[in-house]
Protein backbone atom coordinates (compact mmCIF):
# COMPACT_ATOMS: atom_id res chain seq x y z
CA UNK A 1 0.00 0.00 0.00
CA UNK A 2 1.15 3.44 -1.18
CA UNK A 3 2.92 5.24 1.88
CA UNK A 4 0.66 8.21 3.58
CA UNK A 5 2.52 11.52 3.86
CA UNK A 6 0.76 14.75 5.66
CA UNK A 7 1.26 17.80 6.48
CA UNK A 8 -1.03 19.57 8.53
CA UNK A 9 -1.44 23.37 7.99
CA UNK A 10 -3.03 26.31 9.93
CA UNK A 11 -2.30 29.40 12.15
CA UNK A 12 -1.14 29.13 15.72
CA UNK A 13 -3.69 27.28 17.68
CA UNK A 14 -5.78 25.78 15.08
CA UNK A 15 -5.37 22.75 16.59
CA UNK A 16 -2.50 20.74 14.83
CA UNK A 17 -0.53 19.05 17.20
CA UNK A 18 -4.26 18.24 18.71
CA UNK A 19 -4.71 16.44 15.34
CA UNK A 20 -1.41 15.03 14.73
CA UNK A 21 -1.60 13.60 18.13
CA UNK A 22 -4.55 11.45 17.24
CA UNK A 23 -3.91 10.81 13.99
CA UNK A 24 -0.27 9.45 14.94
CA UNK A 25 -2.38 7.20 16.84
CA UNK A 26 -4.76 6.15 13.74
CA UNK A 27 -2.86 5.55 11.48
CA UNK A 28 0.77 4.17 13.09
CA UNK A 29 2.47 7.06 11.95
CA UNK A 30 5.59 9.22 13.05
CA UNK A 31 4.59 12.88 14.02
CA UNK A 32 6.93 15.47 13.30
CA UNK A 33 6.69 18.82 14.78
CA UNK A 34 9.25 21.60 14.07
CA UNK A 35 7.94 23.59 17.14
CA UNK A 36 8.20 20.50 19.44
CA UNK A 37 11.46 19.83 18.06
CA UNK A 38 13.17 23.69 18.88
CA UNK A 39 11.03 24.08 21.87
CA UNK A 40 13.06 20.44 23.46
CA UNK A 41 16.51 22.30 21.93
CA UNK A 42 15.36 25.80 24.15
CA UNK A 43 14.71 23.46 27.09
CA UNK A 44 17.81 21.68 27.05
CA UNK A 45 19.70 24.55 26.07
CA UNK A 46 22.09 23.57 22.97
CA UNK A 47 23.18 25.39 21.09
CA UNK A 48 20.70 25.74 18.68
CA UNK A 49 18.04 25.99 21.22
CA UNK A 50 20.13 29.21 22.38
CA UNK A 51 20.08 30.46 18.60
CA UNK A 52 16.83 30.12 18.24
CA UNK A 53 15.41 30.95 22.25
CA UNK A 54 14.68 34.58 21.18
CA UNK A 55 13.22 34.04 17.90
CA UNK A 56 10.82 31.53 19.63
CA UNK A 57 10.06 34.26 22.48
CA UNK A 58 9.24 37.31 19.63
CA UNK A 59 6.87 34.94 17.35
CA UNK A 60 9.33 35.44 14.68
CA UNK A 61 9.95 32.29 12.40
CA UNK A 62 13.30 30.42 12.49
CA UNK A 63 15.62 30.77 9.74
CA UNK A 64 14.73 28.39 6.20
CA UNK A 65 18.53 27.29 6.09
CA UNK A 66 18.12 26.12 9.91
CA UNK A 67 14.67 24.77 9.74
CA UNK A 68 15.78 22.81 6.43
CA UNK A 69 18.56 21.36 8.23
CA UNK A 70 16.88 20.06 10.99
CA UNK A 71 13.84 18.81 8.78
CA UNK A 72 16.50 16.83 6.72
CA UNK A 73 17.97 15.10 9.80
CA UNK A 74 15.02 14.06 10.53
CA UNK A 75 13.93 12.88 6.78
CA UNK A 76 16.85 10.50 6.93
CA UNK A 77 15.89 8.37 9.76
CA UNK A 78 14.54 4.87 9.87
CA UNK A 79 10.56 5.42 11.56
CA UNK A 80 9.71 8.36 8.19
CA UNK A 81 10.62 6.33 5.43
CA UNK A 82 6.89 4.64 5.79
CA UNK A 83 5.25 7.89 6.04
CA UNK A 84 4.69 10.67 8.21
CA UNK A 85 3.05 13.54 9.63
CA UNK A 86 4.37 16.93 9.92
CA UNK A 87 3.09 19.39 12.22
CA UNK A 88 4.35 23.32 11.42
CA UNK A 89 6.43 22.92 8.66
CA UNK A 90 6.62 23.85 5.77
CA UNK A 91 5.98 27.05 6.83
CA UNK A 92 7.13 29.18 3.82
CA UNK A 93 7.57 28.92 0.23
CA UNK A 94 11.21 28.08 -0.05
CA UNK A 95 10.48 25.38 2.45
CA UNK A 96 7.78 23.68 0.86
CA UNK A 97 10.22 23.67 -2.31
CA UNK A 98 12.80 22.03 -0.21
CA UNK A 99 10.22 19.23 0.91
CA UNK A 100 9.08 18.55 -2.70
CA UNK A 101 12.70 18.39 -4.09
CA UNK A 102 13.10 16.27 -1.00
CA UNK A 103 10.73 14.07 -1.43
CA UNK A 104 11.04 14.03 -5.68
CA UNK A 105 14.54 12.58 -5.51
CA UNK A 106 13.69 9.78 -2.94
CA UNK A 107 10.60 8.73 -6.07
CA UNK A 108 7.55 10.39 -2.74
CA UNK A 109 5.49 12.70 -2.84
CA UNK A 110 3.03 14.19 -0.41
CA UNK A 111 -0.40 13.00 0.09
CA UNK A 112 -2.31 15.69 1.07
CA UNK A 113 -1.96 19.35 2.64
CA UNK A 114 -4.43 19.42 5.51
CA UNK A 115 -5.41 22.62 5.74
CA UNK A 116 -7.67 23.69 9.41
CA UNK A 117 -8.81 26.77 9.37
CA UNK A 118 -9.29 28.70 12.26
CA UNK A 119 -10.83 32.59 12.48
CA UNK A 120 -8.12 34.52 14.34
CA UNK A 121 -10.55 35.40 16.98
CA UNK A 122 -10.90 31.88 18.06
CA UNK A 123 -7.81 31.36 17.81
CA UNK A 124 -6.34 33.70 20.33
CA UNK A 125 -9.53 32.19 22.76
CA UNK A 126 -7.51 28.69 22.17
CA UNK A 127 -4.34 30.40 23.07
CA UNK A 128 -5.02 32.15 25.91
CA UNK A 129 -6.53 28.68 27.51
CA UNK A 130 -3.70 26.12 26.26
CA UNK A 131 -1.86 24.25 28.89
CA UNK A 132 0.94 21.67 28.08
CA UNK A 133 2.26 19.00 30.09
CA UNK A 134 6.12 19.86 30.95
CA UNK A 135 6.81 16.03 30.64
CA UNK A 136 5.36 14.44 27.83
CA UNK A 137 3.65 17.78 26.10
CA UNK A 138 0.27 16.52 26.21
CA UNK A 139 -1.98 19.68 25.14
CA UNK A 140 -5.22 21.04 27.31
CA UNK A 141 -7.64 23.78 27.48
CA UNK A 142 -9.11 25.40 30.23
CA UNK A 143 -11.97 26.63 28.24
CA UNK A 144 -12.24 23.05 25.97
CA UNK A 145 -10.36 20.23 27.17
CA UNK A 146 -9.89 21.29 31.39
CA UNK A 147 -7.45 18.60 32.96
CA UNK A 148 -9.31 16.97 36.22
CA UNK A 149 -6.84 18.66 38.31
CA UNK A 150 -6.02 22.20 38.03
CA UNK A 151 -2.47 22.57 36.78
CA UNK A 152 -1.73 18.85 36.52
CA UNK A 153 -2.04 16.46 33.59
CA UNK A 154 -4.76 14.06 33.61
CA UNK A 155 -1.83 11.20 32.57
CA UNK A 156 1.14 11.34 34.50
CA UNK A 157 0.55 14.16 37.42
CA UNK A 158 3.70 16.22 35.49
CA UNK A 159 2.96 20.31 36.39
CA UNK A 160 0.98 21.87 33.54
CA UNK A 161 2.95 25.04 31.78
CA UNK A 162 1.51 28.25 29.51
CA UNK A 163 3.82 28.45 26.44
CA UNK A 164 6.38 31.38 26.23
CA UNK A 165 4.87 32.37 23.14
CA UNK A 166 1.32 32.47 24.12
CA UNK A 167 1.50 35.85 25.28
CA UNK A 168 -1.13 38.13 23.80
CA UNK A 169 1.44 40.36 22.18
CA UNK A 170 3.43 37.30 21.07
CA UNK A 171 0.67 35.58 19.35
CA UNK A 172 -0.31 38.72 17.38
CA UNK A 173 3.01 38.36 15.72
CA UNK A 174 2.95 34.76 15.28
CA UNK A 175 -0.42 35.32 13.54
CA UNK A 176 0.95 37.86 11.51
CA UNK A 177 3.54 35.55 10.73
CA UNK A 178 1.37 33.32 9.43
CA UNK A 179 -0.52 35.40 7.33
CA UNK A 180 2.82 36.80 5.91
CA UNK A 181 4.67 34.07 4.78
CA UNK A 182 2.87 30.78 5.66
CA UNK A 183 -0.90 31.44 4.08
CA UNK A 184 0.82 31.45 0.70
CA UNK A 185 0.90 27.81 0.77
CA UNK A 186 -2.62 27.48 0.63
CA UNK A 187 -2.09 28.40 -2.81
CA UNK A 188 1.03 26.71 -3.83
CA UNK A 189 -1.01 23.38 -2.07
CA UNK A 190 -3.81 24.01 -4.48
CA UNK A 191 -2.23 24.55 -7.36
CA UNK A 192 -0.60 20.91 -6.57
CA UNK A 193 -4.08 19.38 -6.05
CA UNK A 194 -3.60 18.36 -2.70
CA UNK A 195 -5.15 21.01 -0.45
CA UNK A 196 -7.40 19.42 1.87
CA UNK A 197 -9.43 22.11 3.75
CA UNK A 198 -11.37 21.16 6.92
CA UNK A 199 -13.60 23.80 9.58
CA UNK A 200 -11.24 23.59 12.48
CA UNK A 201 -14.20 25.71 14.58
CA UNK A 202 -15.92 22.58 14.98
CA UNK A 203 -14.77 20.42 18.03
CA UNK A 204 -11.53 18.22 18.20
CA UNK A 205 -13.50 15.22 17.77
CA UNK A 206 -15.19 16.31 14.82
CA UNK A 207 -12.53 17.86 13.57
CA UNK A 208 -10.84 14.67 13.69
CA UNK A 209 -13.48 12.86 12.35
CA UNK A 210 -13.51 15.00 9.17
CA UNK A 211 -9.49 14.42 8.36
CA UNK A 212 -10.37 10.72 8.96
CA UNK A 213 -13.13 10.80 6.22
CA UNK A 214 -10.58 13.28 4.05
CA UNK A 215 -8.30 10.45 4.43
CA UNK A 216 -10.21 7.34 3.84
CA UNK A 217 -11.60 9.00 0.51
CA UNK A 218 -7.91 9.89 -0.53
CA UNK A 219 -7.29 5.85 0.01
CA UNK A 220 -9.92 5.25 -2.04
CA UNK A 221 -9.29 7.14 -5.00
CA UNK A 222 -5.79 6.62 -4.68
CA UNK A 223 -5.13 3.30 -3.22
CA UNK A 224 -2.81 5.01 -0.68
P1 LIG B 1 4.64 25.70 16.57
O1 LIG B 1 4.84 24.92 17.79
O2 LIG B 1 4.52 24.99 15.27
O3 LIG B 1 3.43 26.69 16.83
P2 LIG B 1 2.16 27.13 15.96
O4 LIG B 1 2.14 26.78 14.52
O5 LIG B 1 2.03 28.55 16.29
O6 LIG B 1 1.07 26.21 16.46
P3 LIG B 1 0.65 25.95 17.92
O7 LIG B 1 1.51 24.85 18.49
O8 LIG B 1 0.57 27.22 18.70
O9 LIG B 1 -0.85 25.50 17.73
P4 LIG B 1 -1.53 24.20 17.18
O10 LIG B 1 -2.16 24.49 15.87
O11 LIG B 1 -0.62 23.01 17.26
O12 LIG B 1 -2.70 24.09 18.24
P5 LIG B 1 -2.92 23.09 19.47
O13 LIG B 1 -3.27 21.72 18.98
O14 LIG B 1 -1.85 23.24 20.48
O15 LIG B 1 5.86 26.74 16.36
C1 LIG B 1 6.33 27.53 17.42
C2 LIG B 1 7.44 28.42 16.93
O16 LIG B 1 8.53 27.63 16.41
C3 LIG B 1 7.07 29.33 15.75
O17 LIG B 1 6.47 30.53 16.19
C4 LIG B 1 8.45 29.57 15.10
O18 LIG B 1 9.20 30.53 15.83
C5 LIG B 1 9.15 28.23 15.27
N1 LIG B 1 8.96 27.34 14.12
C6 LIG B 1 8.34 26.12 14.13
N2 LIG B 1 8.34 25.57 12.91
C7 LIG B 1 8.94 26.47 12.09
C8 LIG B 1 9.20 26.47 10.70
N3 LIG B 1 8.84 25.44 9.90
N4 LIG B 1 9.82 27.56 10.18
C9 LIG B 1 10.21 28.60 10.94
N5 LIG B 1 9.98 28.65 12.28
C10 LIG B 1 9.34 27.59 12.85
O19 LIG B 1 -4.30 23.71 20.04
C11 LIG B 1 -4.31 25.01 20.65
C12 LIG B 1 -5.28 24.99 21.86
O20 LIG B 1 -6.61 24.83 21.38
C13 LIG B 1 -5.02 23.81 22.83
O21 LIG B 1 -5.24 24.24 24.14
C14 LIG B 1 -6.08 22.76 22.42
O22 LIG B 1 -6.48 21.97 23.52
C15 LIG B 1 -7.21 23.64 21.90
N6 LIG B 1 -7.95 23.04 20.79
C16 LIG B 1 -7.43 22.33 19.75
N7 LIG B 1 -8.42 21.99 18.89
C17 LIG B 1 -9.58 22.53 19.40
C18 LIG B 1 -10.94 22.54 18.94
N8 LIG B 1 -11.31 21.96 17.80
N9 LIG B 1 -11.85 23.20 19.70
C19 LIG B 1 -11.46 23.83 20.85
N10 LIG B 1 -10.20 23.84 21.33
C20 LIG B 1 -9.27 23.20 20.60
Amino acid sequence: MPELNLILIGPPGAGKGTQADRLREDFKLPFISTGDIFRAHVKNETELGKQVKSILDSGGLVPDELVLEIVAGRLDEDDVQDGFILDGFPRTIPQAEALNERLQKEGRRLTAAILIDVPDEEVIKRISGRRQCVKNGHIYNVHFDPPKNEDMCDQDGSRLIQRDDDKPDVVAKRLKEYQDSTSPLIDFYDREGILRRIDGTRSATEVHDHIRAVIATLRLEDNV
